[in-house]
């Protein structure tokens, strides 16, 4: 395997100059240029990755971090990430942390040592000081933490507003709760924004918030055991789409009607909601828009521009399908 000391010797020019050449970065004059260009063609060399990123201490790789692959939003937002990332020859590394602190925390360590450009985090539990110890380039997205680290996130606690008051529209007289993880702050500002419309309800009760740990059975068996206890139940609103299909999930073993007896709206807008039977209906994150956004503003810090806005928040957007009544005339 040829390397750049073969490639220098045999062009008759420094190690340097090979590299200037291979880098675009310095002056080389023509001749010299097109020699080297043509000596690396007949032997065939191709720079070693590992050993080009020792020597300008960068790798044109950039990594994304989520908590759990096999929830549809994670990949949904990585297609938009990699999108941008690959357009601006970016390589993106994938990894998945199980909301793990300690695996995030060692994704952080081998990807610093392996001279990551840039990490676009999903995390809940990230302390602001280790990620400023890093000393790499890092956006949040999703899951905010601080803002002075650069954010996309969406507005969640508006959405959850937004679902409840349009149950109360469609004439729902008692509306339940399915809450994500009460760790992740996007659970959280759902949840609070469920209370900011129902609290002051004389109908309304701690009971009518069961957990579903954003996971499509856990809400279903919660949701099973809520229906049994309060047939007066009418509305549903889920913290995220995967609990909301659980909770269809329970009314169709009960032989509830979705929705003439009970309606159900879900939070993400992931393409999973269109494939259930009836249709989801949901508030919608802009989840492409999410993921482009935040490698669009890491890629800027890589390259050392300056952010406009390092903390968005992005609007969402009810989508009604088929889980709801149809509005009062
Ligand atoms: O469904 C997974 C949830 O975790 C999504 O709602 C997303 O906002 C993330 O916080």
């Amino acid at each position: 395997m040829p390397t750049i000391k073969d490639v220098a010797k045999k062009a008759g020019v420094s190690v340097a100059t090979v590299s200037r050449v291979l880098n675009k970065s310095g002056y080389v004059n023509a001749k010299t240029e097109k020699r080297v260009l043509l000596v690396i063609k007949e032997l065939n060399y191709t720079p070693n990755a590992v050993a080009r990123s020792l020597f300008k201490k960068q790798s044109k790789t950039i990594a994304l971090i989520v908590p759990d692959i096999t929830n549809p939003f994670f990949p949904e937002l990585a297609r938009a990430v990699e999108d941008v990332t690959s357009k601006a020859q970016f390589t993106l590394i994938q990894c998945n942390s199980d909301e793990q602190i300690e695996k995030e925390l060692q994704y952080l360590e081998i990807l610093k040592q392996k001279y990551i450009d840039g990490i676009i985090l999903v995390s809940n539990s990230m302390d602001v000081k280790t990620l400023k110890a890093l000393n790499v380039p890092v956006v949040l997205i999703d899951r905010p933490n601080e803002p002075s680290i650069p954010t996309i996130t969406a507005k969640n606690r508006e959405g959850a507003q937004l679902a409840v008051r349009y149950l109360l529209s469609i004439g729902c007289k008692k509306i339940a709760h399915i809450k994500g993880p009460a760790h992740v702050v996007t659970a959280k500002h759902r949840y609070e924004g469920y209370l900011d419309v129902v609290k002051s309800e004389p109908w309304f009760s701690s009971e009518l918030i069961i957990e579903g740990q954003y996971q499509v059975n856990i809400a279903m068996e919660e949701t099973i055991r809520l229906l049994h206890e309060r047939q007066d139940i009418d509305g549903i609103f889920a913290g995220n789409d995967l609990m909301a299909i659980g909770a269809l999930k329970a009314a169709q073993k009960l032989g509830i009607n979705v929705p003439e007896e009970l309606s159900i709206i879900g939070f993400d807008g992931i393409s999973t909601s269109q494939m259930t039977s009836p249709e989801l209906t949901t508030v919608a994150q802009p989840i492409y828009n999410m993921g482009a956004m935040a490698a669009d503003k890491l890629i800027k810090m890589i390259q050392k521009q300056p952010l406009q806005m390092p903390y968005e928040e992005l609007d969402i957007s009810l989508v009604v399908r088929q889980t709801t009544r149809r509005e009062k005339e």
